[in-house]
């Protein structure tokens, strides 16, 4: 039995389909709403069923994940759900897949007495998940000189996925405006890029300087001599509107604070249409082999895309290609049979290794 949380959202109706597709196993899709639940279920293009489970509730979280061999999660904010499902995941004997938690997640769930047997894959989306996966690709067999990473567009924000964006603040999740160089965060080492053309966006956009944990790993990881990375904004709407959130934020409610960074993107959306570009350029070091220089990854909407990689790690854990563990999903899954899959995708506009 495959345990999926989240089936009726954006990312998690992408992920249904996708790992019954796969044909795995049963799914138990599980949610508040259990009607929304059981049309999902029915959706499906293999066995199916619909369980009523609120993850806050340990008696029904603990119900849902007994008898599974996983349990996938895309419910959130994930940021607040942390390593809660995995907890139970990992009591009832299943391994786990979250869409979300970083190292936040991550941190809290290792030394885990059952981490040693079972696996738990986090941030298996876009961003947190293939910003740190794809870039791998451009790294293979030599280090390069400078490593960037673009993510962004014009997508709409769901209001969970805008209170996790105001929930990732810190050095748990990265350094606004700083690099990696010289193998070190360096501070205050870019500026905001605005109004600039880049490869892959159809409009000039905004590019603000943030140096995810993910990057620093990835940095670490390959080597690279340098690493920038930039969340990509078609308008300043919705750097002011998280700005504003943030500086609010301290004390209060981010679900209460969602709302403008909601309306934020539905603005950009309503000027831009909907798109999302992952842009990562290498430059190698003088005398390195030769090899590609650019990805460009293009789609309509990201949070299907997400629903995507999340079916590609539950299927990679269940057929044993993850190692027992704690990890993040850009540090364990496969960048080339990733690239592989997502290159043949129909929700993938274009995926470029050039
Ligand atoms: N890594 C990435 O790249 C990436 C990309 C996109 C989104 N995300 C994250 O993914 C998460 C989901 O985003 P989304 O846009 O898909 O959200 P969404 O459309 O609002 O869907 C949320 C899903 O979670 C379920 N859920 C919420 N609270 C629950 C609870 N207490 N118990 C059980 N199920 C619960 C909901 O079902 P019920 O309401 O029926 O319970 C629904 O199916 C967010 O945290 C977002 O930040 C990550």
């Amino acid at each position: 039995m495959i345990g999926l949380l989240g089936a009726t959202g954006a990312v998690g109706r992408t992920a249904a389909q996708r790992i019954a597709a796969f044909g795995l196993g049963p799914l138990r899709v599980g949610g508040r709403n259990v009607a929304a639940a059981a049309d999902v279920a029915a959706s499906l293009p293999g066995p199916a069923h619909a369980v009523r489970v609120d993850l806050g509730d340990p008696a029904e979280l603990a119900a849902f994940c007994d008898g599974c061999r996983i349990v996938v999660s895309c419910a959130g904010p994930t940021y607040r759900v942390l390593d809660t499902v995995a907890r139970a995941a990992f009591a009832a004997g299943a391994d786990y897949v979250d869409i979300g938690g970083e190292l936040a997640a991550k941190d809290a769930l290792t030394g885990h007495p059952l981490a040693g047997d079972r696996t738990a894959v986090f941030s298996a989306g876009v961003m947190p998940g293939l910003s740190g996966l794809l870039p791998r690709l451009l790294a293979k067999g030599r280090a390069p000189r400078r490593l960037d990473v673009y993510v962004g567009g014009a997508a709409v924000f769901t209001p969970l996925s805008a209170v996790d964006a105001l929930l990732t603040r810190g050095p748990r999740f990265g350094a606004p405006m700083a690099a990696w160089r010289g193998g070190r965060v360096e501070p205050n080492a870019l500026a905001p890029l605005h109004g600039v053309r880049l490869p892959g966006f159809p409009v000039p956009v905004h590019a603000w300087p943030y140096l995810t944990t993910e990057a620093q790993t990835l940095a670490a990881d390959t080597r690279a001599d340098e690493v920038r990375c930039y969340n990509v904004f078609v308008s300043g709407r919705l750097p002011e509107a998280l700005a504003a959130a943030w500086a609010e934020a301290d004390g209060a409610d981010p679900a209460a604070l969602a709302g403008s960074v909601v309306r934020a993107s539905l603005a950009d959306n309503a000027d831009f249409g909907a798109f999302y570009v992952m842009l990562f350029t290498a430059r190698p070091r003088p005398g390195e082999p030769p090899g590609p220089g650019r990805i460009v990854l293009t789609a309509v909407d990201s949070y299907a895309l997400s629903g995507v990689v999340m079916a590609l790690a539950a299927r990679a854990v269940l057929t044993g290609s993850v190692p027992p563990g704690v990890h993040l999903a850009a540090e364990v899954l496969d960048p080339d049979a990733t690239a592989a899959e997502l290159r043949d995708d129909p929700l993938v506009e274009d995926f470029v290794v050039s």
